[in-house]
C-alpha cells in the first residue's frame, strides 16, 4: 500500500493513475473498527482503486474538546489497510490540510440545527470543509459514508449536490457489535459494565421501529415509551423520530409515516455514542 504524507506526493502518484479508472475514497479519523472495513470492502469491490484517509480533524472539534484524546493507532490502522489490499492510504499531519490559518469554510445550513449538529455547534463545518478539501485532493468518484453518522452522510450528500462536486457519495449501513450496539472508535471508552449498559440503545430503537410499525402510537409516545422501557440508566443527549430527508423532527403528537428515521445520542461514561434507525411507510 502507498503511503502519501503530503499533498504534493498524492498528486504525482494522482498524475499517473489512467484516466479510465475508477477510484473510491473512505475518508476517516483512524482508529480503524469492523465498520470502516465494511466502507474499504465496498470499495474495493465497487472501484479500481481504493484509498483511505487518516487524519483527526481539529476544526470538527469543540474548543473545549480533548482532540489529544482522540484514539490513534496509525501502526495497527496501516496494517489493517494492507491486509484488504487498499491502494493508498493519505495520512497527512495537521499543518498539510492547514498550513495557514483557514478563512473558507463549507456551511450546509439547516441540514444541521438538529441531532448532532444543534448539540455540536459548529462540528459539522469542521467535517464539510475537510470533507470537500479531501476530495479536491483525493479527487474520487465515488466516496464511502457510514450510515451510523446519519446526519453527517445527509450533509455530505448535500454539499456534493449543491457545490457539484463530481463525485457520487454511498451511504454504507451500520455495522453492529452481535449484542447490536453500533461499532464506533468511541465503544473503547466503555469499561466493561458500560458495555453491559450500551447495548440497550440497539434495543431501544429497534423497539421504537416495532412501534412506529404498527402506527399506533404518537411520535411523542414511542419516545416516551422507549426512554422507559430501555433507557432508565443511559443520559440521552438527543432522541427523536426525524424526517429521513430534512432531518427535521416530527410533530410529538401525529403517527410517524414517510421516510423517518429514529435517531439519538447518549452519555454513557466517557463515550458519547450515537445510533439511528431507518424505516419508511
Ligand atoms: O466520520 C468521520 O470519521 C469524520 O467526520 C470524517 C468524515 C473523516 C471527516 O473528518
Amino acid at each position: 500500500m502507498k503511503i502519501f504524507r503530503t499533498v504534493k506526493e498524492y498528486k504525482k502518484y494522482f498524475n499517473t493513475i489512467q484516466k479510465n479508472k475508477i477510484i473510491g475514497f473512505v475518508p476517516t479519523m483512524g482508529a480503524l473498527h469492523n465498520g470502516h472495513l465494511s466502507l474499504l470492502k465496498k470499495s474495493l469491490q465497487k472501484c479500481d482503486i481504493t484509498g483511505i484517509s487518516i487524519f483527526v480533524n481539529p476544526l470538527q472539534f469543540a474548543p473545549d474538546d480533548d482532540i489529544e484524546q482522540y484514539p490513534r493507532q496509525e501502526k495497527k490502522d496501516i496494517k489493517i489497510c494492507e491486509e484488504l489490499d487498499v491502494d493508498f492510504a493519505f495520512i497527512p499531519k495537521i499543518n498539510e490540510m492547514y498550513p495557514e490559518k483557514i478563512l473558507t469554510m463549507i456551511v450546509v445550513s439547516n441540514l444541521q440545527d438538529n441531532l448532532c449538529g444543534e448539540k455540536r455547534k459548529g462540528h459539522f463545518n469542521g467535517v464539510t470543509t475537510v470533507v470537500a478539501k479531501l476530495f479536491n485532493i483525493i479527487q474520487p468518484n465515488f466516496a464511502f459514508f457510514g450510515l451510523k453518522d446519519f446526519q453527517q452522510y445527509i450533509i455530505i450528500k448535500k454539499m456534493v449536490k449543491d457545490l457539484i462536486f463530481p463525485i457520487e457519495i454511498i451511504g454504507c449501513e451500520i455495522i453492529r457489535e452481535r449484542n447490536g450496539l453500533a461499532m464506533s472508535s468511541r465503544n473503547r471508552y466503555l469499561t466493561k459494565e458500560e458495555r453491559e449498559i450500551a447495548p440497550n440503545i440497539n434495543k431501544a430503537l429497534r423497539f421504537g421501529i416495532e412501534l412506529i410499525k404498527e402506527q399506533k402510537l404518537t411520535a411523542g409516545k414511542i419516545i416516551e415509551n422507549i426512554r422507559t422501557k430501555y433507557l432508565k440508566e443511559i443520559k440521552i443527549d438527543y432522541l427523536n423520530i426525524y424526517d429521513q430527508d430534512t432531518l427535521i423532527p416530527l410533530e410529538k403528537d401525529k403517527i410517524p409515516s414517510g421516510k423517518i428515521a429514529i435517531a439519538g445520542a447518549f452519555f454513557i461514561g466517557k463515550a458519547r455514542l450515537i445510533d439511528n434507525m431507518r424505516i419508511s411507510l
